[in-house]
């Protein structure tokens, strides 16, 4: 059995990461292609080191571009990869561009596909990734989904229950295998914050950073939690870009303490010990309720509802007001700590590599 993973972006890496490790474990034939959707050492290499992943054998530089562009450079330059290889199975994980077009690109030459985190869906079309989700896992032939929730999702699209496999999370399979290492990361000093004194900012959807109105909204509410508490805000390349063209540098007040976007295990260690998250990230929702760390989540809609109904995950927009309130109830101890959702245990890898050596 010859299996292809595929990673594009920086929150593929952790996702396919303990994939790998479990191919390896049992001796199967892989193959690793990066798209090059991501490229930066900060946002792509940095994962490979932190994640003890090896080097992609493929790597096919298609950079950033508009939309049609990006989605069309992978179409084109995986198609004669997956004909040398002749894989018996394309894996590809989450819902960016990369997904979708080595997805079409396998379908079309009859290879089967795997789609690790099928069925989540925000039901908000303007999302690139709800367009990416939806397509990729009309013609997967193996979902594997994080939340019985998003089987549900696949059951009402009509998707065949033989194709649909609750098996839980990748994403904390990384988080479960590299947490104690993260203990040793030196940020916190290097960053000057004590644990449980600082919160942790992540921004870097389109419909917040791209429109100057939300983004300042969400800076203006920002700067104000961080006179209280710092807020440690490591900047996306395309929230920086925007930030710097629509002149809110002004915004980015005294209690910031900004840094360029850190590695897997600083941030995890980052994290770990915050009093407070405040995201748009689909991610960091998750990683943050197996850590029980307050999530404040910068989106009207999740396509991950459990980090809500089990987890610390809280849903305000990009309304200030809202943000400030949730803040204030979060940092007054009104927060209840939940519960870790069903198969989120470190062992969803395991559980993928099973279905496909059994089927395969
Ligand atoms: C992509 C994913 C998004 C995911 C996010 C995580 C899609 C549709 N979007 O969004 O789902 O949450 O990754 O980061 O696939 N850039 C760099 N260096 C890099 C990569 C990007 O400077 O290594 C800059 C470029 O200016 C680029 C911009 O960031 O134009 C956006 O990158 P892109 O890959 O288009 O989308 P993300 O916003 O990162």
């Amino acid at each position: 059995m010859k299996i292809l993973c595929v990673v594009g972006a920086r929150p593929n890496f952790m996702k396919v990461a303990p994939i790998i490790d479990e191919l390896k474990r049992r001796g199967i034939d892989y193959v690793l292609v990066h798209t090059g959707q991501h490229y930066d050492e900060k946002m792509s290499t940095l994962f490979f080191v932190d994640l003890g992943m090896p080097k992609p054998d493929v790597d096919l530089e298609v950079g950033s571009g508009s939309h049609a562009r990006q989605t069309g450079e992978v179409l084109m330059r995986i198609e004669p990869v997956l004909e040398r290889e002749r894989p018996d199975v394309v894996i590809v994980v989450g819902d960016v561009n990369s997904t979708l077009a080595a997805t079409l690109a396998a379908a079309k030459l009859h290879i089967p596909v795997a789609h690790v985190e099928a069925g989540l869906r925000s039901f908000d079309r303007s999302m690139p990734e709800e367009i990416n989700r939806l397509m990729t896992d009309s013609v997967a032939d193996f979902l594997f989904t994080t939340e019985e929730l998003a089987s549900e999702h696949l059951r009402r699209e009509g998707i065949a229950e033989d194709k649909i496999f609750f098996v839980g999370n990748t994403m904390i399979d990384s988080l479960m295998k590299h947490v104690r290492r993260a203990e040793t990361s030196p940020i916190l000093r290097q960053l000057g914050v004590q644990p449980k004194s600082y919160g942790v900012v992540t921004l870097h959807r389109p419909s917040n950073v791209d429109e100057p109105e939300s983004l300042r909204g969400i800076l203006e509410a920002l700067s104000t939690i961080a006179r209280d508490l710092p807020l440690v805000f490591p900047i996306h390349p395309r929230t920086r870009k925007r930030i710097a063209e629509f002149g809110l540098d002004t915004l980015i007040s005294s209690g910031f303490i900004l840094s360029e976007p850190l590695g897997y295990l600083d941030f995890l260690k980052l994290n770990k010990d915050a009093s407070l998250v405040l995201t748009d990230s689909g991610g960091i929702q998750e990683e943050t309720t197996v850590l029980g760390v307050p999530c404040i989540t910068l989106r009207p809609n999740t396509e991950r509802p459990i980090t809500v109904t089990a987890g610390t995950n809280q849903l305000v927009g990009s309304d200030k007001q809202q943000i400030l309130a949730a803040a204030a109830k979060v940092l007054s101890g009104r927060f209840e700590k939940k519960q870790i959702p069903p198969l989120w245990d470190g062992h969803a890898a395991e559980r993928i590599v099973d279905v496909l050596e059994q089927s395969l």
